[in-house]
């Protein structure tokens, strides 16, 4: 566990923070830490950039972090967790939600490393989109919104003819229904990444809190290639007592 600085942040959407911090974490898009507030608790989040998070006000803890201004300190346990392998000289990434964030560390990387990246990103309307100018640093960015109140009216994967091509790898981030959707949408023919989201509470592979059909989400994970996953992938997870539950 280390401990923090917030140097800056940055509003993104409504109830959507960026957090930077005044230490270079290290961290491989991708991967995650666990960010602690004493008095309040933990929550895993993933890295949107080397140095910073973004936070989407949910519950206590995320509301807590949002609510941080400059010079507020926190401890973070990490990055921990599986990165995406960034491989080839093609991408194409889809996000949905805050999914967006860990895709944004990503697209920067794969753009150092002279990849083409193209960015897909679904939202449910015109005040969810974020990082859409941002991503754009990078590459080409196509946005739909489930009420077509920004780019194209519907769900994410209504913006794949727009895009239609060959990629080497194809990267995922986002509900996992939307994920397992590009998982079909796709049928094999790129090799797919996803990033699950799990309920979290070592996020070190010791409590079994992750556990998803015998992987450990935050030890194995939390990317996996589309065909490690069994089925529990888009139909269940297991809520914060262990039980296995309906996604
Ligand atoms: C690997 C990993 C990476 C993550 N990365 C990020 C990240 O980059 N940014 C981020 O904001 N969160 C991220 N999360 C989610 C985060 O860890 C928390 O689950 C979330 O912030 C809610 O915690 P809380 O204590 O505020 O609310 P809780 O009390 O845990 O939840 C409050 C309520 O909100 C619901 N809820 C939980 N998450 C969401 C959500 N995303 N959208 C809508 N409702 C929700 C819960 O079901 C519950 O009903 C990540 C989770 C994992 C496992
Ligand atoms: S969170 Fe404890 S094993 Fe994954």
């Amino acid at each position: 566990m280390r401990d923090l600085v917030v140097r800056a942040v940055v509003p993104e959407a409504p109830g959507v923070v960026t957090l930077r911090f005044d230490e270079d974490l290290g961290a491989l898009p991708g991967q995650f830490g666990m960010f602690w507030l004493a008095g309040v608790g933990q929550r895993p989040m993933s890295f949107s950039f080397s140095d910073g998070i973004t936070v989407k006000a949910v519950g206590p803890v995320s509301q807590a972090l949002s609510s941080l201004g400059v010079g507020d300190r926190l401890s973070v346990d990490g990055p921990l967790g599986r990165p995406f392998s960034i491989e080839g000289s093609s991408a194409l990434l889809v996000g949905g939600g805050f999914g967006v964030a860990p895709l944004r560390f990503l697209a920067e990387r794969c753009n150092e490393e002279g990849m083409d990246v193209r960015t897909l990103l679904g939202f449910r309307c015109k005040d969810d989109v974020f990082f859409e100018h941002e991503l754009a640093r990078f590459g080409d960015v196509y946005v739909a919104t489930e009420d077509g109140s920004c780019g194209e009216r519907g769900l994410v994967t209504c913006l794949f003819s727009a895009v239609s091509g060959t990629y080497d790898r194809a990267y995922t981030c986002g509900p996992e229904r939307m994920m397992a959707a590009v998982r079909d949408a796709l049928g094999g023919a790129i090799p797919l990444q996803v990033s699950l989201e799990r309920y979290m509470k070592c996020g070190r592979g010791l409590c079994g809190s992750c556990e998803m059909d015998g992987l450990l989400v935050c030890k194995d994970g939390p990317v996996f290639d589309a065909a490690q996953l069994g089925p529990s992938f888009g139909t269940a997870k297991r809520d914060k007592t262990g039980r296995r539950v309906p996604l």
